[in-house]
């Protein structure tokens, strides 16, 4: 059987990143395969997380999965924490995975600073919880964006070693599905640096919450040079702002670069971009407005993630039993 697992973290606005290089791509796969899909709301208090922004978050982000194309009848979508076995599953994977591999996160080092001594001692173990999520329901395939590469191949690592350790064949080694022409948005002020949630400047990032107005502003401010759309990807390798405005209506469109390039080939950037505020503004508008819709009726948006969350749990119990079983713990 394949099985997709993936999550978001709800820890502020969900952005054009989120969006293009995970959320668009699950609705396209939500038809191939079975999905569940998840609001991490343990990963996201690794980090200080103010109590009723993060609850509102949650919601949030579920909205906007919704609003984008996530049928939560057909999908399981529920919020981490309503599933008592992800935590559980992570305790053993703590014992599994060894210290210097999580020594080598990149983004642990990213995260933390230079304020290691300072950071949660979950932010150190997130990946491993990110293990348990996927594999909890031996999830064969995780779509995300290029930044979870390497949490990725973590996981399979650590479904590795529990294999050998136990001389069993029990998990599956997950899958990383990182597709699509935008599969590391970068910042609109910064082509060097990725679009995040925790850029201090809004410009730099579209959120899945911005109005028609504001999307075209912060467009029309994009970064970019002085020179027209080149006609071969070379012409693009050190521009790398006008590279992800390409890469950005490339994925909006569902067509790959090559052929926005052919369209736009020497014609210059303020063109491009009034084409892509069109195309952004009537991508993301109709999702903003369902996203509104839906925030006005948070008792909906918890009963969704309640029923997701049984059937969540449905699947995981069973899954930690065995687990329980294979290392040896005595069960009720
Ligand atoms: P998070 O919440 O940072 O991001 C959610 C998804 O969005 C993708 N993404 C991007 N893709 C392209 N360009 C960007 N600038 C960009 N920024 C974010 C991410 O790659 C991700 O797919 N650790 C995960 C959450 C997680 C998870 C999991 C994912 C927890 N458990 C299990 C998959 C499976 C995270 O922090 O994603």
């Amino acid at each position: 059987m394949q099985r997709i697992f993936s999550g978001v973290q709800p820890t502020g606005n969900l952005h054009l990143g989120n969006y293009l290089g995970a959320i668009r791509n699950w609705v396209h796969l939500q038809n191939q395969y079975e999905c569940i899909f998840c609001m991490v709301d343990q990963h996201a208090i690794t980090v200080w997380q103010d109590p009723k922004e993060l609850t509102r978050n949650t919601r949030e982000v579920a909205a906007g999965m919704i609003a984008a194309g996530i049928d939560p009848d057909k999908n399981v979508l529920f919020n981490q924490s309503m599933v008592p076995a992800h935590a559980q599953l992570a305790w053993v994977f703590n014992c599994v995975a060894r210290m210097g591999w999580l020594n080598r996160m990149t983004q642990f080092k990213e995260k933390a600073g230079k304020h290691k001594e300072n950071a949660s001692v979950g932010l150190f173990a997130y990946p491993n919880l990110m293990s348990a999520d996927i594999l909890i329901y031996k999830a064969t395939h995780v779509p995300v964006g290029e930044d979870q590469k390497q949490h990725l191949e973590l996981a399979r690592d650590t479904a590795q070693k529990f294999n050998s350790d136990y001389g069993t064949a029990f998990f599956p080694l997950p899958e990383p599905l990182i597709f699509g022409a935008a599969t590391r948005v970068m910042s609109l002020r910064d082509g060097a640096k990725k679009m995040s949630k925790s850029d201090e400047s809004d410009y730099s990032r579209i959120n899945m919450t911005d109005d028609a107005d504001t999307i075209a502003l912060k467009i029309r401010k994009a970064k970019t040079d002085l020179f027209p759309m080149p006609d071969t990807v070379e012409g693009l390798a050190d521009r790398p702002e006008a590279a992800n405005l390409l890469g950005i209506y490339a994925a909006l469109s569902d067509r790959d670069k090559t052929a926005v390039m052919a369209q736009f080939a020497g014609r210059q950037f303020s063109e491009f971009k009034s084409e892509l505020v069109d195309l952004a503004v009537s991508v993301l508008g109709p999702i903003n407005a369902e996203m509104k819709r839906l925030m006005a009726e948070p008792s909906h948006i918890d009963a969704v993630l309640r029923k997701g969350a049984e059937r969540a749990n449905a699947i995981a119990e069973p899954i930690l039993k065995d687990v329980y079983d294979i290392v040896g713990f005595l069960r009720p």
